[in-house]
């Protein structure tokens, strides 16, 4: 395979990374996750601004423009005969002896990026999955997609011991976000999801959803739901790039509405699929 290195593609075989990448001592550095369908990115050019947003927000400077970075991802996506799929790439406050104060100036941040072949999880997304809740005990600056994602790993794991797909994060009674995901709940024709402040990551699925709500005359209130409103919730589903827009028909081992996906969900799912990029076919 091949990655895109900095400003080089080199062979996955030559990759060298240094001990002394910030990445490894503090997971100081920020990443993307950005959906090929058909050969095409998808909404790549918000991906790529929280990207820059991202960075800005823990005072790392990415070297390159985004119509720079926009075009390497874009030739990395060729080079790896990419169709379906998606590229992850990120970038860390560069290679410097381990010390927590920023290095100087001079140093230069570690961009990496490779491809990932996938296909979507279409049967998830016909029969939903079921979720766990978890104390969110991140740091207050989730807005950012920073590598350091411990909290976030480890309520994954408690929701995969407890054989669900997903944990649904809390403050308190407050339900914020997913692990790696934003999570909705429709109750009365009324769609309720966490506001886009520094307790979420603001997901690019996220304002897709939003916008499919515009398009449906879906009502969409930004307020966090309680954990018993959001069990009393009628429908409930989350968004994130590679899991699109997924039911969720069970929370702690209570059914949501009628254990199925709902109305609104699937009519969601298929506003967002006409967004997509077509597979051309010559
Ligand atoms: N996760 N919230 C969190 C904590 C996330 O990690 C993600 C995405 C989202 C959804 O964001 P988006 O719609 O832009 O993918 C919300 C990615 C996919 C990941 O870490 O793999």
């Amino acid at each position: 395979m091949t990655l895109l290195w900095n400003d080089t593609f080199i062979n996955e075989a030559d990759l060298r990374i240094s001990k002394d990448d910030r990445g490894y001592h503090f997971g100081d550095g920020v990443y993307e996750v950005i959906k090929v369908y058909g050969g095409s990115m998808f909404t790549e050019i918000e991906h790529i601004d929280r990207l820059y947003e991202s960075a800005d927000k823990i005072k790392l400077t990415i070297p390159y423009t985004k119509d720079v970075l926009q075009k390497m991802l874009y030739d990395l996506m060729e080079m790896n005969n990419l169709t379906d799929g998606h590229i992850y790439l990120q970038v860390t406050r560069g290679v410097v002896p381990r010390q927590h104060f920023f290095p100087d100036e001079g140093t230069e941040p570690m961009l990496l990026a490779y491809t990932k072949e996938a296909g979507r999880p279409l049967e998830q997304f016909k029969a939903g999955v079921k979720a766990k809740f978890v104390e969110d005990i991140r740091w207050l600056r989730c807005d950012i997609k920073s590598l350091n994602l411990l909290g976030n790993v480890l309520a994954k794991q408690e929701a995969h011991e407890s054989g669900c797909y997903e944990a649904i994060l809390h403050r308190g009674e407050k339900v914020t976000e997913g692990s790696s995901s934003n999570i909705f709940g429709i109750k009365d024709g009324v769609l309720y999801t966490h506001p886009a402040d520094n307790f979420i990551l603001n997901g690019i699925t996220r304002r897709v959803v939003l916008q499919c709500c515009d398009e449906i005359g879906l009502t969409v209130i930004e307020e966090a739901p309680t954990k018993e409103r959001l069990l009393d919730m009628d429908e409930l589903f989350l968004s994130s790039t590679t899991s699109e827009i997924t039911p969720i028909v069970e929370v702690d081992g209570h059914r949501i509405g009628s254990g199925s996906p709902g109305q609104w969900t699937e009519k969601l799912q298929a506003t967002f699929e006409k967004k997509i990029p077509q597979k051309i076919t010559i």
